[in-house]
C-alpha cells in the first residue's frame, strides 16, 4: 500500500509531493490516516533554514487530526475508526505532512464531539507550547499535573502576542489558572475574540509601540506581574515583557535563544513537543487532560483558514506566512485531497 507524502527533497530545499510506503504501527503505537493537518512557522523555518530534521528528504508538520487506522502491540484504550488528534514529530514516521502516519498511543488525544478535525488539528503545538511554558516543570511550573483547584485568583499575567496561535491558548492557559487580570498585546480587531477566550485586557499594538509598552502593562495590572508568556519571540518582545515583569519575575518564551538580563528575572525556553524525552511525563499528564477541556470549552480551538489541494496546497500556505498574511487563525490542509 502506498500513499502521498509531502518532501521536503534536501537541505533548504523544494517541497515535492511523491509516493511513499505506508508503515505499519510499532508496540506502543497506532498508525492514523491522517485527514487534516496544520501548518507552523516552524515547517517553513526548517526549510529555510535546517534544524530539527536529521535526515532529508524529510517529512514535516506537527499537528494532525485523523483516524486510526491500525494498532500496535500493547496499546490499549484505541479502536480502529477513532478520531484522533496529536502533535507530529520531526522523523518522517511521525510527522503529519503525508496520508497515513504513527504515533505512540500515550501521547494521543480522542477528539471530542463538539469539534471537527480541522479544529481540532489547530490545537497540539499551539496548546502544548505554552502548557509547556506555563504549566510544566520546564517552564513557570505553575500546574504541572493540571490540577482544577490551583488558582492564582487576584494575580495578573501578561501575554505577548495574543492573536498567535500559541498566544491565544496561553491566554486560555492563565484564565484555566484562575489568574484574575491577563492583560495581552494584539492587533485591535482580535480584542473582541481575544476577551472570549479569557483576555482582560487587550493593548492594541498599533497604539501602544513597544517601548511604551511596559508602563502601559503596569498600569493595567495594578499589582506586580509575577507571570507572562511570550509568543512572538523577538529581542522588542523579550525587553518589553522583562520590563513588565516584577523584581524575580517569570517569563516563558518561544524564542530557544532568549536569555535573561541577570536581572532576577528568570526566562524560561520551551521546546513546545511532548515527544521530547524532558517534556514526556508532562506530555502523558497533557493529553489524558486536553480532550476534556475542549470538551467542557476551557480550551476552544483557534479558527482555522482551510487551503485548497491538500499537501500540495501546503507551500502556497508558507508563503502566506512568510509575507505575514495569516492573522489570528490557523493554516489547515487536507491530506487526503491529495490527487
Ligand atoms: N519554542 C517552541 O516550541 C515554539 C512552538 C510553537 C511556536 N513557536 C514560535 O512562536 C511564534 C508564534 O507561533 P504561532 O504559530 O503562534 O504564530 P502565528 O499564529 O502564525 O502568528 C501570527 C500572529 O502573530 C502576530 N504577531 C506578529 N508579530 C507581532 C508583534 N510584534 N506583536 C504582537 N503580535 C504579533 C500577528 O498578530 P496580528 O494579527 O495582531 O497582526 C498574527 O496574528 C513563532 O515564532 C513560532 O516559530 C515556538
Amino acid at each position: 500500500m502506498s500513499q502521498k507524502v509531502l518532501f521536503l527533497e534536501r537541505s533548504k530545499g523544494p517541497f515535492v509531493v511523491a509516493n511513499a510506503p505506508i508503515l505499519k504501527p510499532g508496540p506502543g503505537q497506532v498508525s492514523v490516516k491522517v485527514i487534516s493537518a496544520a501548518l507552523n512557522p516552524v515547517d517553513w523555518k526548517i526549510q529555510a533554514y535546517d534544524f530539527f530534521v536529521q535526515n532529508y528528504p524529510a517529512v514535516l508538520g506537527t499537528d494532525v487530526a485523523g483516524d486510526v487506522e491500525e494498532i500496535g502491540e500493547g496499546v490499549e484504550g484505541f479502536a480502529k475508526g477513532d478520531k484522533v488528534f496529536f502533535q507530529g514529530y520531526f522523523v518522517n514516521e511521525m510527522a503529519g505532512f503525508q496520508q497515513y502516519t504513527l504515533i505512540p498511543a500515550d501521547i494521543v488525544g480522542k477528539i471530542p464531539s463538539n469539534i471537527d478535525y480541522a479544529q481540532a488539528s489547530s490545537i497540539p503545538l499551539g496548546f502544548t507550547t505554552p502548557a509547556i511554558g506555563i504549566m510544566s516543570e520546564n517552564g513557570l511550573a505553575l500546574n504541572p499535573s493540571f490540577d482544577s483547584n490551583v488558582s492564582f485568583s487576584g494575580k495578573p499575567a501578561f501575554v505577548f502576542g495574543g492573536s498567535t496561535s500559541v498566544g491565544q491558548y496561553a491566554i486560555q492557559i492563565f484564565k484555566f489558572l484562575g489568574f484574575s487580570t491577563i492583560v495581552t498585546y494584539a492587533s485591535a480587531r482580535h480584542t473582541d475574540f481575544l476577551k472570549s477566550l479569557g483576555a482582560t485586557h487587550v493593548i492594541n499594538r498599533a497604539e501602544v509601540s513597544v517601548d511604551n509598552l511596559a508602563e502601559a502593562v503596569k498600569k493595567i495590572a495594578n499589582a506586580p506581574i509575577e507571570n507572562a508568556f511570550d509568543g512572538v519571540g523577538d529581542d522588542a518582545s523579550l525587553a518589553a515583557c522583562l520590563d513588565s515583569l516584577a523584581e524575580g519575575g517569570k517569563l516563558a518564551s518561544v524564542n530557544p535563544e532568549a536569555k535573561d538580563r541577570g536581572d532576577g528575572k528568570k526566562v524560561f525556553t520551551i521546546f513546545g513537543s511532548s515527544h521530547a524525552p524532558q517534556n514526556r511525563n508532562f506530555g502523558r499528564t497533557l493529553w489524558k487532560h486536553l480532550p476534556k477541556m475542549v470538551q467542557d470549552g476551557t480550551i476552544v480551538p483557534n479558527r482555522v483558514e482551510k487551503l485548497p489541494n491538500g499537501l500540495a496546497g501546503i507551500d502556497d500556505g508558507f508563503k502566506k506566512m512568510k509575507g505575514n498574511q495569516v492573522s489570528g487563525a490557523k493554516l489547515i490542509v487536507f491530506p487526503q485531497e491529495t490527487v
